[in-house]
């Protein structure tokens, strides 16, 4: 039995609808109904003196079964014969509450049903108007199609089957290396999954194809068209796209759109910009579609195993996809799922964007003690992972401390792996807009934009190089007693992570104040915790922090005050040893400095107002004044 309780058993008249219904019904224990008994006596009427029934006649009677379906459906299910010839008559009958309809379509040729019905005896209606139903039948592409040219029993047994298997619980569109892990990892969880991959000569040839034979599933359908995937997917339907962001999503929802029907939701897993998810949301909402904007972390690996998933939007279609998103989802340390609904609009795109901010930072700080432990302190890549092995195991674990190890221990043949890989960083830009984002709404995202523009810099790799060549800048020793160093590197790193990490929540905590979107920050650690490129040690305390109280800024807290007070000196300790010695750490020294001024009563900024007001008469407030009062002054006076 299929997992939904209305089955309609559809075809023209003769195709053995009573015969084949009457045994479902038997077989799934629900009443069986004939659609014929519904129709009003004009339309018998007309039937039984050979008349062919019009658009005009069938209306109300397929409204009338609407009905009836929906009562059958919030009771115990119904197996219903109905000839449903015409997509249209189909769609008045699913236009109810009902979660899905099984469609069962019996087709046969127009010899052996003309002849079906010479056999029959005692029934009103004609064979002469046998051609009059082939002509209306616009044969269905949903549901399950079954060749009647053989027993009742073969029949119920290829429906039985064909139930179990074809219809699909959730659609994926985009085959690509995220879209492949999460397409396995949604077939290992049980579910029905039809995967779209679009044609592209010579590039992208038979993705889906291939895909559904690479797979021991018996419960994935692949396409490379739109419709038959679409109609493949079990209503209302949840479909995840898992394409480039950017204008590629825009175009396939407005490949899907024609497909669709209200009720059914799209969810976009790609690092889409929060904007685009919000006119998608506003666009498709007018239309009836849900649309989910989630962020997705976790890389290959992740979307394999269990990723962070960040959704946001309509919060009706996370009742829809939430179940799935929920059950694909990583596990945190008390095995709750990593995903949870983050808010409305683009806040669940908005917050993979901070993730992506944070990650670039701590990337960064990672590969600058990396750097000035290579070339200043002279480690070999080995050591290097050796001494952040021994953090992780001090309570300072973290994924991306972890991978860096493993590639610091990667050799070829001929050395280490990380020595052959050009340092110019790539991007696909989520780091910047974390920083557009929190221009928009005056946050300081020093670390996380000073990331962005590390790895910018190091993007300038030929002027540098030749810069590098006019300067030939000496480095210095910087070593005189190892061990402290590396104990004030240690508390150094967790400094600064501490602060990026705080960095990263003030901008959504401010955020969810500019956009009403009521975040938990909480809940957005915790998602946090397992799954996603941030996952760390860090990550626990801070979900649990915030628990305690949504509103302190993370280095308020009294666990942070302690740490910043013990390790805020190593910080500038090690900043200051690499920035003498020729080393560049942009992103540990912008966290001394962020820290430095954020915990400073008086800032250097009353020179700057008083610049403004010198030369553009921007004017100042006063410290012995009001703060409503502004001044100006005549400087040359
Ligand atoms: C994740 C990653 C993932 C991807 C980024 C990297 O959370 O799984 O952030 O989304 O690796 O797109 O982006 P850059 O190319 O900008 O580094």
């Amino acid at each position: 039995m299929g997992l939904e309780k209305i089955y309609i058993i559809c075809g023209v008249s003769g195709s053995g609808k009573t015969t084949i219904g009457k045994r479902l019904a038997e077989l799934f224990n629900i009443p069986f109904y004939d659609a014929d008994d519904f129709h009003p006596k004009t339309n018998i009427k007309k039937m039984s003196e050979g008349y062919p029934l019009n658009d005009e006649d069938r209306t109300p009677w397929l409204h009338k079964l609407a009905e009836e379906i929906k009562k059958w459906n919030s009771d115990r299910g119904a197996v219903l014969a109905c000839s449903a010839l015409k997509q249209k008559y189909r769609q008045v009958l699913q236009s109810i509450d009902a979660e899905y309809i099984n469609w069962i379509f019996l087709d046969g040729n127009y010899d052996l049903i003309s002849k079906r019905i010479q056999a029959r005896e005692n029934h009103f209606f004609k064979k002469e108007l046998l051609t009059s139903q082939f002509n209306t039948l616009e044969k269905p592409e949903q549901g399950v199609i079954i060749d009647i040219d053989k027993s009742v029993e073969e029949i119920i047994h290829e429906i039985e089957l064909k139930l179990k298997t074809q219809v699909s619980q959730l659609g994926l569109i985009g085959l690509g290396v995220m879209g492949k892990g999460l397409s396995k990892n949604i077939l290992s969880k049980g579910f029905r999954l039809s995967v779209y991959n679009r044609q592209v000569e010579k590039k992208e040839v038979d993705i889906a194809k291939k895909f559904v034979t690479e797979q021991e599933s018996q419960k994935v359908l692949g396409f490379d068209q739109l419709q038959p995937f679409v109609i493949s997917i079990k209503r209302p339907r949840s479909i995840l796209l898992m394409v480039n962001a950017g204008k590629s999503v825009d175009m396939v929802i407005e490949g899907l759109i024609p497909f669709l029907e209200k009720g059914d939701c799209l969810i976009d897993g790609g690092n889409s910009h929060f904007k685009d998810t919000i006119r998608r949301e506003r666009l498709l909402s007018e239309i009836g579609i849900h649309f989910i904007g989630a962020g997705i972390s976790g890389g290959e690996d992740g979307a394999l195993r269990g990723p962070s998933i960040m959704p946001g939007g309509s919060e009706k279609g996370y009742e829809l996809c939430g179940n799935f998103l929920e059950t694909i989802a990583a596990r945190d340390k008390n095995g709750n799922p990593c995903c949870s609904y983050i808010g409305i609009e683009g806040s669940g795109h908005y917050i993979k964007m901070v993730h992506n901010g944070i990650e670039y930072a701590e990337m960064q700080g990672i590969a600058e003690l990396y750097h000035l432990l290579r070339f200043y302190v002279k480690k070999n890549p080995e050591q290097i992972a050796d001494i952040f092995d021994s953090w992780r195991k001090k309570g300072k674990d973290s994924y991306l401390l972890e991978i860096t190890a493993d590639i610091l221990r990667k050799k070829e043949e001929d050395g280490f792996l990380i020595d052959k890989i050009l340092d110019k960083a790539g991007q696909k830009g989520t780091g910047g807009w974390s920083t557009e984002a929190a221009l928009e709404i005056g946050m300081p995202l020093s670390t996380i934009s000073e990331s962005v523009m590390a790895r910018n810099l190091s993007g300038i790799k030929s002027q540098r190089v030749k810069a590098s060549e006019v300067y030939q800048l000496e480095s210095s020793e910087i070593l005189e007693d190892e061990s402290m160093f590396l104990k004030d590197l240690e508390k150094a790193f967790l400094a600064a992570s501490i602060l990026n990490h705080h960095i990263g929540f003030e901008l959504i905590k401010q955020a969810s104040k500019e956009y009403n979107w009521d975040l938990n920050l909480s809940e957005i650690a915790r998602v946090w915790t397992n799954g996603c490129i941030i996952r760390s040690d860090l990550m626990e305390h801070i979900s649990a922090l915030f628990k305690e109280n949504n509103d302190t800024s993370l280095i308020m807290f009294p666990e942070f005050i302690t740490i910043m007070k013990s390790n805020i000196d190593s910080l500038s300790k090690i900043v200051s040893i690499g920035l003498t010695s020729g080393c560049s750490l942009p992103v540990m020294s912008t966290a001394v400095n962020y820290f430095l001024t954020y915990t400073s009563a008086q800032s250097s900024a009353n020179i700057i107002q008083a610049q403004r007001d010198y030369f553009g008469a921007h004017t100042y407030q006063r410290v012995d004044a009001l703060l409503t009062e502004y001044f100006h002054t005549n400087w040359k006076d």
